[in-house]
Formats: C-alpha cells, structure tokens, sequence
C-alpha cells in the first residue's frame, strides 16, 4: 500500500520511521510484521547510502583493534542473512537481494601490507575468527587476476556479499506489502509535545501523529529540526567514492570472490557481482555533505586496484559515484530509546549498513513492541554518548 501525499494531519501511527534507506526500511517492515501501524517518510525511500555501498558482509576482514564488541553485533547480523534474504525476498514478491556467500580474500602487496595483514590475522585468531593465511602464489590459485607481485593474503570464507540496491528494493517492497505508510516526503521537524516525541511535520504539509518516532536519516540524522539538544545525535557524513566496471561474458569469472587490500594506508576492494557488475571501492574522505566524484578520488581507485588486479583497466567503467557513510564517534551504531521519550534511533552505521541490516530491523522491532533493548544491542544504546556529555560537563 501507498499513501497518497496530500497535506493535514495523518495517524495516529503506533510508529513512525522518519528516513527511507536500507536501515529505516527494515524498522518499518519488522514493527508492520509485529501489527505496529507503521508510517515512513522519505523523498525517495530506498535511495541514500545503499544506493552506492559495495555490500560486503565484511565483519571479520573489516575488524578493527578496540571494536571487538562490535564484532559481536557484526557476526550476529552476518549469522541471520542467509535466513533473511530468503524471507525478505518472500515478502518482496520474489525480489532477490543477491545474497551470494562467496567468501573474501584479503591481499598484501609489499612487505608493509603483509605485517598489516599479519596483525589483522593474529587479532582475528584471537577472537577466535575463522581465516587463513595463503602465500602469494596460492592467493592467484585462488584469483589467477590478481598481480603477480601479491605478497600473501588472508583467506576468509565467512565474509559474503549482498546487492544494497536489490536489497534496497525488497525492503522498500516489503514495506508498501506489509501496509507500511509510505509518504515521498522530507521531514521538515520532529513534534515534540510534553516533553515527548509524538510525530513529524513533512515538507508537504502533512503531520504524522505517532506514539513512537524512530529516527533513521543516515548521516543526515543529527539535523533534523525539533530534536532537543540534549538528544542529537553524533553522526557525520563520511564520504565514499565507488566506481562500478562490467564485467563482459567473455571475461567471467574475473574474480570469483570479493578481493581486497590496504593500498598505501588505503582500503581497496572489488566485489563481483553474478551479473557482472563489479564494485570498486571506496575512498573515505571527512567533507561534510559533499556527494561530488572527483578526479582525484577516481584517480586513486583506480590506480590501487589496478595494483590489485592490472586487467580492470581493460574493463568498461559504468558508474561513478559518491556516498555518505553514516559515522559515530565509535564507529558503531545508535540503537534504541533516547533520553526523549518516544524518540528510537537506528543510526550510525557508518562501515556496517549494510552487514546490520537484519539484526537492526529485529532489534528496533523488539524495543518497539516490548519497551526493551534487546541484550545483544544495549551497548550500542544512544544513552552512551548522554553518558558521555554528562561527565564531560562535571
Ligand atoms: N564497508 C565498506 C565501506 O564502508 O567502504
């Protein structure tokens, strides 16, 4: 079902969902599925970050020194795809997200990526992660693409991928199915009545009534209108240039999994789609809300993954594109109630938006019907950073 956008008062709504990316989409269709009369509100929902990200389900070649609590959400969400996907693409009509549990392999290039690589390994090992360590010849075994010069790598055969478009597409899908009010416009500001979130005034007039309001504008989030001080939150636009390259049928399979490294303190990757489509990613670059593709960042794409992988030049490039990437001051997200009662966040995704797709819609779902953050999500509560603010002031 879609609503038609006129203006005057719509609702009331038990929730509504103010921004329609991958992580606001699936809050909608999981409170819809628990019988939660959901509203949505979007310019164009199934748009933003998901519509440039490379969709690597990267917890364990993406972990991080100090973010092993966040492995645990990562791994969580990484455990539920395969399940999701299925149900997701049940509920979409038959959309498929492109789910395809291919494995990753990360790469060294010189001897400064391989001690990296190296120390990436013994910290996966001491979260008890599965990857392999393959010398150079057996990295092109694996991808006989790669370049010769390739010093060693780390096999992870965990690390999957799914398509942020198609998945973008189901959820948007299996919200307008599931009854999902979904209205094409912008949240002007967030009402706030007796000390309590109770809606939105869009751009178009109309004002949505809700008992509970979940904030999910992506990196936009802590500039929506009405939020009281004490409740922005800290996220910021970090910017990522990705290029998309066709892989033609004569050429396939160029790589069969998702190749990766660290290119002069840069991250490279390549993901190959079954289609042929080929993500190459992502610069990471802190501009504020610049979206503009740049020589300079093209440039550099390029020219490390044509390190990585020296045919993609014979390639044709038929996409360039810049996102945000929603940051939090600790990389992770932002889930559940605020100091305001009423206001939910489902922000901050920054790396994981993809990856966290699942495990947020469950959780935002949970802490909508019963009141209560699930275990596995309070230390990503958004009250960490109230916390935060408050010792900073005494
Ligand atoms: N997780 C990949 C990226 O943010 O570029």
């Amino acid at each position: 079902m879609q609503s038609s956008v006129h203006s005057g008062s719509s609702g009331p709504f038990d929730v509504l969902v103010v921004g329609g990316g991958i992580i606001g989409l699936v809050t909608a269709w999981r409170a819809a599925q628990r019988g939660l009369r959901t509203a949505l509100c979007d310019p164009s929902p199934g748009g933003g970050a998901a519509q440039v990200a490379a969709g690597m389900l990267a917890a364990v070649t993406e972990l991080h020194y100090g973010e092993e609590t966040l492995l645990g959400l990562n791994l969580a969400s990484a455990e539920r795809y395969p399940h999701f996907a299925a149900e997701l693409s049940e509920a979409a009509g038959g959309v498929d997200i492109g789910y395809r549990p291919c494995g990753t392999l990360a790469v060294a290039l010189d001897a400064d990526d391989r001690l990296h690589l190296r120390e990436l390994h013994a910290l996966q090992r001491r979260c008890g992660l599965q990857s392999q360590w393959l010398t150079g010849r057996e990295c092109r075994r694996l991808e006989p693409m790669l370049a010769p010069g390739v010093r060693g790598g780390l096999r992870v055969d965990g690390d999957h991928q799914a398509d942020p478009r198609r998945l973008a597409a189901a959820l948007l899908a299996a919200c307008e199915r599931a009854g999902v009010a979904v209205h094409r416009s912008r949240a002007e500001r967030l009402t706030v009545a007796a000390d309590r979130a109770t809606g939105a005034v869009l751009e178009d007039g109309t004002a949505l009534r809700a008992d509970q309001v979940v904030l999910a504008a992506g990196s936009l989030s802590g500039r929506l209108p009405g939020l009281p001080p004490g409740v922005v939150p800290p996220v910021r636009p970090v910017k990522g240039q990705v290029l998309r390259l066709t892989v033609p049928p004569a050429y396939r399979p160029f790589l069969s999994r998702t190749v990766r490294a660290v290119v002069r303190g840069s991250h490279v990757y390549l993901v190959p789609r079954e289609n042929g489509e080929l993500v190459l990613g992502a610069t990471s670059e802190e501009l504020g809300w610049d979206t503009t593709v740049t020589a300079g960042g093209v440039y550099e794409l390029l020219r490390d993954a044509h390190e990585l992988v020296p045919g993609i030049t014979e390639l044709p490039l038929t996409e360039t594109r810049a996102g945000l990437r929603p940051g939090s001051p600790d990389n992770a997200p932002l889930l559940g109630p605020t100091e305001l009662p009423g206001l939910h966040l489902a922000t901050g995704h920054y790396r994981n938006g993809v990856l966290l797709t699942p495990l947020t819609g469950e959780v935002l779902a949970e802490v909508l019907t019963t009141g209560e953050l699930p275990e596995i999500a309070r230390p990503f509560s958004p009250r960490r950073f109230s916390a935060a603010r408050e010792e900073s002031l005494v």
